[in-house]
């Protein structure tokens, strides 16, 4: 699988850097293109010359030269990944902050490939708080973690922290491209039309003001585009969001607030074979809409508000044989319990729990930790990037062809 991939290798200074020579030596021997970038620390360890033998091609140390710049961003946009191992406790801190001192992060910061981390570290530098924040955050971001083995350090402690052994690095990229290539050819939605309503409303007070909340349509853009990779025709009904998608297979039908996304959804659901309702859909809308801009006044405004029509529960009560509708239950406490409410109440065929209070899920993040809610299952998943997470909901989808 790593056959003609183009490989980004960040080194940086841990005694475990003379691994990186392993893992140049792996990866050119499987058929892959290297690319070495290494911070000045990582030249203690291991040399630029070896590295560069290895991968024959020039090793890059800093963003530029006496005489020249080098190309952060170009290469940053060549390679199909770039690994960092070993990674030390410094550069996690420096990647998880984005503190841009060396061609390694730079390169991080420009890359639109997945990222993979793999650590290495003492016991107690791998188990301290800062740490495992920085990893936490840098998993967030939706960065891939090659998690520390355990064994024998160098300080001569034993425990966790050691680099994982480079066959183990190799067959973690191995597995991810073999993955990527069987979503890529994965056809189980073809004939299928889904229907996704994704990101906020805005409910209008006045001609200046509105009320929203901070969905940004991540979640609904990934469904839309995994469910058309995988050969379905989607109709995006997406609220107010500076996202959007351009992929093929993909309509997008731009709407402001919770009436005008129910019209469209309401519209649509009779061609419809399936509706992912992922809206963080506005329950109350102002009862009435100031005409001009509300003054200030000296006491304090009372909003008289109204319901919005739910539309999971619309199109779930309009379902035809063979029709399903996913909802989303975004909730703060009680999960579960609230989760199988609006499974029943909605008459949802499944409903993808997921909460604000869980580090790196919900609005905004790039990366989201669900648990599928059926009648029968209840299914948790790991924190994921919110494109896999698309594919996790969109293979329980596929698992129940429509008839
Ligand atoms: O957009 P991102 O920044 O990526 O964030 C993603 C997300 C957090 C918005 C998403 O993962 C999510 O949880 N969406 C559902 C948010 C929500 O409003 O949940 P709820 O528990 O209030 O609603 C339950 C279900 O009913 C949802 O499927 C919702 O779309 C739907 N609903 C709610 C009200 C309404 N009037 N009409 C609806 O269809």
């Amino acid at each position: 699988m790593l056959a003609g991939k183009k490989i980004i290798l960040g080194v940086s200074g841990s005694i475990a850097a003379y691994k990186s020579a392993l893992i140049v030596r792996g990866l050119v021997r499987a058929g892959a293109e290297v690319k070495v970038l290494m911070t000045q620390a990582a030249a203690d360890f291991i040399t630029p010359l070896t590295l560069s033998t290895l991968s024959r091609n020039p090793v890059t140390s800093s963003v530029h030269t006496d005489e020249s710049w080098n190309n952060h961003v170009e290469l940053g946009l060549w390679a199909d990944a770039y690994l960092i191992a070993p990674a030390t406790a410094t550069t996690l801190a420096k990647l998880a902050h984005g503190i841009c001192d060396s061609a390694l992060v730079a390169v991080y910061l420009s890359a639109r490939c997945p990222v993979f981390f793999a650590p290495a570290m003492d016991v107690d530098m791998w188990r301290h708080p800062a740490t495992r924040t920085n990893v936490e955050r840098l998993q967030s971001f939706g960065n891939h973690l090659i998690d520390v083995e355990e064994g024998e350090l160098a300080s001569g402690l034993t425990g966790a922290g050691r680099l994982a052994e480079p066959e183990h690095i190799l067959q973690h990229l191995a597995d991810y491209f073999a993955e990527a290539a069987n979503r890529t050819s994965l056809q189980d939605l073809a004939g299928r039309r889904v229907l996704i309503t994704a990101g906020p409303t805005h409910e209008d007070l006045d001609p200046v003001r509105y009320l929203g909340n901070r969905s940004t349509g991540k979640m609904g853009i990934a469904l839309a585009e995994a469910a058309a990779a995988r050969g379905a025709r989607v109709e995006l009904i997406l609220g107010p969001t500076s996202l959007t998608t351009t992929q093929a297979g993909v309509t997008v039908v731009p709407v402001r607030s919770a009436r005008e996304m129910y019209a469209e959804a309401v519209d649509r659901w009779p061609e419809s074979t399936d509706a992912i309702l992922c809206a963080a859909v506005a329950d109350y809308r102002p009862a009435t809409v100031a005409p001009e801009k509300i003054k200030k006044g000296d006491g304090e405004l009372t909003v008289a508000m109204v319901r919005n029509p739910d539309i999971a529960a619309e199109l779930g009560r309009g379902k035809r044989p063979g029709q399903r509708v996913v909802g989303f239950a975004l909730e703060t406490e009680n999960g579960l319990e609230n989760a199988r409410r609006k499974l029943i109440d909605k008459s949802l065929d499944f409903i993808v729990l997921n909460s604000p209070r869980t580090p790196g899920a919900g609005f905004g993040h790039d990366t989201n930790q669900i648990t599928l809610v059926d009648r029968n299952k209840v299914t948790p998943f790991e924190l994921k990037t919110k494109r896999a997470v698309a594919d996790d909901i969109l293979d329980r989808l596929a698992d129940n062809p429509t008839p």
